[in-house]
């Protein structure tokens, strides 16, 4: 079993991967500078709070720590926000990742796990995307998230640095033994809006119902919060037994509508979801769907959870449960 620095793992995909890497026997340290995290996601003796950008402290703690993996998760997540304040994002998630890139060279830990995204295929020419698919991204956030996956390629290359590059799809749902899931501030994701509508009767938007696919609204594949997280074990487990780098799509291969999203909810809640229609948001491409062979194929993982019915029952078990959001911090 192995010693692993999470970073961003007082967020939400972050905290709950901490949660199941210490079930799979791993023993986790936390760094997190709580600026969109929350305080009591982590049990309180393995965080320390400090920015991936404070390289001689990442450095001093991965050596004395004994940190054999990374799993890299802190960045800015907002593709809305990163079209306003671009620098934010590359200052936070390209510079953030280099710098601590950097002490894990100096400290001689070289094994990554990094979450990447699906934003980095913009819109794609075919559905579902293979991880062939070029290079695309549309948006500052996207942008951010190829840089890094090209600087890991050539550490790779001239470094011997191997890491696991996984382009995350729509995560979502909430991992109720641990209490843990998703409290983004502002929330941009839908089924958190969508449960948010039916908890304070203020209607969510549905971007676009003129849309190429069968109801109108967009495709997503949406993927349960802790099936990802598994993918996360395989991968920092591949990679401790001295596996190969290699990237690989992190979703389902079944898309949902917008309207099939809300029907479920409906459905589980048996109440109406307020909601109104907005005009199409900029660059949402119709259907984003992953083909997830190659990280099953490779790695053996397999989704289990990611039916939207377990989806939005689990969200909906948190959802209920923290009606009040928690402080940032
Ligand atoms: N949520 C999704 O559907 C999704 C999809 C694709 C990719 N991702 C990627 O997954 C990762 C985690 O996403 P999330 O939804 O859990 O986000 P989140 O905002 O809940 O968690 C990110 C955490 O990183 C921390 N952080 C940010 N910058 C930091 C820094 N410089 N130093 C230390 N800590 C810092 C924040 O405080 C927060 O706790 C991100 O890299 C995101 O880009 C998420």
């Amino acid at each position: 079993m192995a010693k692993i620095l999470v970073t961003g793992g007082a967020g939400y995909i972050g905290s709950i991967t901490r949660h199941f890497l210490e079930k799979h026997g791993h023993s986790v340290i936390v760094v997190d500078n709580l600026s969109r995290g929350h305080r009591e996601a982590v049990p309180e003796p393995i965080l320390r709070v400090l920015d991936t950008r404070d390289t001689d402290k990442v450095e001093v703690l991965l050596r004395d720590e004994h940190v054999e993996a990374v799993i890299h998760f802190a960045a800015y997540i907002a593709v809305g926000e990163s079209t306003q304040v671009p620098e934010m994002y590359f200052t936070n998630n390209v510079s953030g990742s280099l710098s601590l890139f950097e002490a894990m060279l100096r400290a001689d830990v070289k094994r990554l796990v990094f979450s990447s995204t699906a934003a980095a295929y913009g819109i794609p020419a075919t559905v579902p995307i293979t991880e062939d698919e070029p290079y695309a991204p549309i948006n500052p956030y996207g942008e951010s998230k190829v840089m890094v996956e090209k600087i890991l390629e050539w550490l790779d290359r001239y470094r011997e640095f191997r890491s696991v590059r996984l382009r995350y799809f729509n995560a979502c749902g909430a991992e109720p033994e641990a209490d843990l899931g998703e409290e983004h501030d502002p929330e941009t994701h839908l089924i958190p809006l969508i449960l948010r509508a039916v908890q304070t009767g203020k209607p969510v938007t549905v971007f676009g119902d003129d849309y190429a696919t069968p109801d109108g609204t967009c495709i997503r594949d949406y993927i349960h919060v802790s099936d990802l997280a598994e993918a996360h074990i395989y991968a920092v487990e591949h990679l401790l037994k001295g596996g190969k780098s290699n990237v690989f799509n992190a979703g389902t291969g079944v898309g949902y509508s917008v309207e099939e999203v809300i029907a479920a909810v409906e459905h589980l809640t048996g109440k109406q979801v307020p909601r109104v229609t907005g005009p199409r948001r900029e660059g949402d491409p119709p259907s984003l769907v992953a083909d997830s062979r190659r990280l099953q194929e490779t790695l053996g993982w397999r989704p289990t959870r990611s039916s939207i019915e377990r989806i939005v029952s689990d969200a909906w078990e948190f959802a209920r449960r923290h009606s009040e959001p928690r402080s940032q911090s």
